[in-house]
């Protein structure tokens, strides 16, 4: 399948061209099954399942659960690349077994994953942060981008949407899918605007019943607004956006920076690693007003979208004067 055509026949299959983006500690089974079943996409990053017996769980029931129906293989699983995740070989050997459509990589190489997802007919889309990345990740042979832009929740990139969508598509014509603070319709619609093909919303969907969250961070978001979201390296090493009352209950000095400090998977659920009392949001959070189940939020933006798309052309209309 050409490149255009993953995007055109996604959007034959699809309510809204929107997929929810994996998040650590947050997106199940459930969250991704509740995405098919509600005409978007779901994703989940692999190291979620605690052991490489509870991913196989997960995978049969995903697959089960879709089987046969008009949402069947509207998931995706990402998986990190990075050199120092000591899981990568297992969790290949069950991709290679239940064939996802699409498989997302992140934090290094897509090149690690190409050749073997490619040869039972999957699609690899490669999460990048600026243009030297995704340069490299469609000369390595990519089927999709998903550009990381400022805003985004958990692990973010420093560029704009507005600049880094315009500059990637100077070089690329294939899928772009766009993450960091994409709340609503509007957002949406303005990804669109851009030349992008799908949203990649995480934030969004954090506080829905079908997440793996607890009720303390759904509060949380519920409560938040944009000035409540800091950025900062000192969880994991790597810049990333964080509920700043969470960072502050764990006991974070957010004056420090780990600066350089190496990112490391190894033993991801470790007693050690302070990524998991901490609750990462992106500058859109305040979109989240309730706690609304996943159907409810694709019906709202549904329900926006369809509006929206009046008052644009009344906009637009009024331009250029001359
Ligand atoms: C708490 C949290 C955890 C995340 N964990 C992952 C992850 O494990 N793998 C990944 O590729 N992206 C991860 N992300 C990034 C999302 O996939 C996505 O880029 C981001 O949520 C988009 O921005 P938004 O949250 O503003 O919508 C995470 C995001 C959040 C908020």
């Amino acid at each position: 399948m050409a490149n255009r055509d993953i995007v055109s026949t996604l959007y034959n299959q699809m309510r809204l061209p929107v997929i929810v983006a994996p998040m650590f500690l947050i997106s199940g089974p459930d969250l991704v099954i509740a995405s098919a079943k509600a005409g978007i996409i779901g994703c989940f990053p692999a190291p979620n399942a605690r052991t490489i017996d509870v991913l196989e769980e997960w995978l049969d029931k995903i697959e089960s659960e879709l089987k046969d129906t008009a949402y069947e293989g509207m998931w995706a699983m990402n998986m990190i690349v990075h050199k120092s995740y000591d899981r990568f070989e297992a969790e290949l050997a069950l991709v290679e077994r239940y064939k996802p459509k699409f498989v997302v990589t992140a934090l290094g190489s897509p090149k690690r994953v190409l050749d073997r997802v490619h040869a039972f007919g999957g699609k690899v889309f490669a999460d990048v942060i600026n243009a030297e990345q995704a340069k490299k990740a469609v000369e390595a042979g990519v089927d999709g981008l998903i550009l990381v832009c400022s805003g985004a929740g958990g692990h973010t990139g420093k560029y704009t949407a507005f600049a880094f969508v315009e500059e990637v598509r100077r070089f690329y014509d294939g899928p772009i899918i766009v993450g960091g603070a994409i709340q609503s319709a509007k957002s949406i619609t303005a990804l669109l605007a851009l030349g992008a093909d799908f949203a990649y919303m995480g934030t969004r969907f954090i506080s829905c019943p079908e997440s793996l969250v607890n009720d303390d961070y759904r509060s949380m978001l519920v409560d938040s607004t944009m000035s409540d979201i800091v950025t900062s390296d000192v969880v994991s090493g790597v810049m990333a956006n964080w509920l700043k009352a969470s960072l502050e209950k764990s006991g974070f000095d957010l004056k420090s920076s780990k600066g350089s400090t190496e990112i490391d998977f190894s033993d991801i659920h470790g007693e050690g690693k302070a990524w998991k009392d901490t609750w990462g949001a992106g500058h859109g959070v305040s979109a989240t007003e309730c706690v609304e189940s996943v159907a409810d939020v694709v019906d709202s933006l549904a329900v926006e979208l369809k509006t929206l798309k009046s008052t644009l052309n009344d906009k637009l209309a009024e331009w250029p004067k001359a």
